[in-house]
């Protein structure tokens, strides 16, 4: 078994102390939360984790939505739906519905595993119900549950005027927590932090940052030791390097030297991995190069080579890179960014994928 999986594993995973202390207190004082980062930073994985505690302790109930690639209320509805049947009514799954789900018309599929999938008649009228019903069902239980939507900003792209049914159907509970969750898009931003909205001011807010460096380095010795490994510390200093110590990166590329560790990982290991790494993905970033305008390959390849980027529309940059002019440059920035190839940092633009970062040091 490789410890640095890239799946939430309770057993090896890295700190967040801090964040999972926040997240409690936001419980404890009937908070809902709103949680962003960029990318990769490991938002998922720590509603996984807090879940996975307020479970072990017993006095909460957790229910965590994934609401990636859903495209309308009914698909927010039946994830809700499964997910509290598998909560709840996991013996029984059709004694559940008529309880969690009464008066909704449903079908049910069995799927290619074995596993029942429900299917939701919901007409325009009872979305609204049907979501309020599910909701007091959870208000009623006898331990207070904690709801998680991930990837929450997806709500926006939906038809119907999601945000509003949401906050009217969340507004009345007295119980029941939320934690809402998703990448830093202004999507998310606009949805919590502009006053027209419906979501505005609705939740405490917490940004989640790296992981402290000192830590993730512990963390990975550590984590080669209880596999007899040992791991030089300047090796570890590489992974770190390489990935700018960004969770999901360093998770990979840890991974990919762990596997390749007898004995003791070295500078040499971690060097071969990352290059074999690149090597073997060189055509999928080349690809995803070819699919930019040859103005917005450019910059992106400068980005990449400057790292970050503070005044990109400054003639500093423009005339050292050769771009052509401030308005084109301008303009490919904004849909680099809307495309989320690159990122607009505090200190600065860089390119958003670490790796697909390195690829276009390495060979452009
Ligand atoms: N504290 C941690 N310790 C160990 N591994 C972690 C930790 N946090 C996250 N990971 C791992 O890092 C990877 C990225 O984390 P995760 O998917 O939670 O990020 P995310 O912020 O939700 O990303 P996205 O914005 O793409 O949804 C996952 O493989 C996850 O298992
Ligand atoms: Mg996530």
């Amino acid at each position: 078994m490789n410890p640095f999986t890239t799946r939430y594993n309770p057993g090896h995973f890295c700190d967040r102390e801090k964040e999972i202390k926040q997240l409690r207190a936001n419980i404890d004082n009937g908070l809902n939360t709103l949680l962003h980062s960029p990318r990769r930073l490991g938002k998922t994985a720590l509603i996984r984790h807090l879940f996975h505690k307020l479970e072990k302790s017993r006095k909460h109930e957790t229910i965590f939505v994934d609401l990636f690639a859903t495209s309308g209320m009914e698909d927010l509805i039946t994830i809700l739906s499964e997910k509290i049947l598998e909560r709840y009514h996991r013996k029984n799954f059709f004694d559940g519905i008529k309880n969690v789900l009464k008066g909704v018309s449903t079908s049910i599929t069995i799927d290619e595993t074995g596993k029942p999938e429900l299917k939701l008649q919901l007409g325009e009228s009872n979305k609204k119900t049907t979501l309020e019903q599910l909701l007091k069902y959870l208000e009623a239980r006898k331990k207070q549950v904690v709801v998680a939507f991930d990837e929450f900003q997806e709500v926006v792209k939906y038809p119907e005027k999601a945000e509003a049914i949401l906050r009217t159907a969340i507004q009345p509970l007295s119980r029941v927590l939320f934690i809402f969750s998703g990448s830093s898009s202004h999507l998310l931003r606009e949805m919590f932090f502009s006053a027209k909205r419906p979501f505005y001011q609705s939740a405490a807010v917490m940004v989640l940052d790296k992981i402290s460096p000192d830590k993730y380095f512990d963390f990975i010795g550590s984590t080669f030791k209880e596999y007899s490994k040992d791991a030089e510390p300047e090796a570890i200093g590489r992974i770190m390097d390489f990935t700018e110590g960004y969770t999901y990166y360093t998770q990979f590329i840890s991974n990919l030297a762990f596997y390749q560790t007898e004995k003791k990982l070295t500078t040499d290991i971690v060097t071969q991995v990352i290059s074999d790494y690149l090597e073997s993905n060189k055509t999928d970033y080349q690809n995803l190069l070819n699919l930019l305008s040859e103005n917005q390959k450019r910059i992106s390849i400068s980005v990449a080579k400057e790292g970050i980027v503070a005044k990109p529309m400054a003639i500093e940059f423009i005339t050292k890179h050769k771009l052509p002019s401030i308005s084109s440059v301008s303009q490919a920035i904004k849909t680099l960014t809307n495309k989320e190839i690159l990122y607009r940092a505090n200190e600065g633009y860089t390119v958003y994928d670490v790796f697909f970062k390195r690829f276009l040091q390495r060979y452009y």
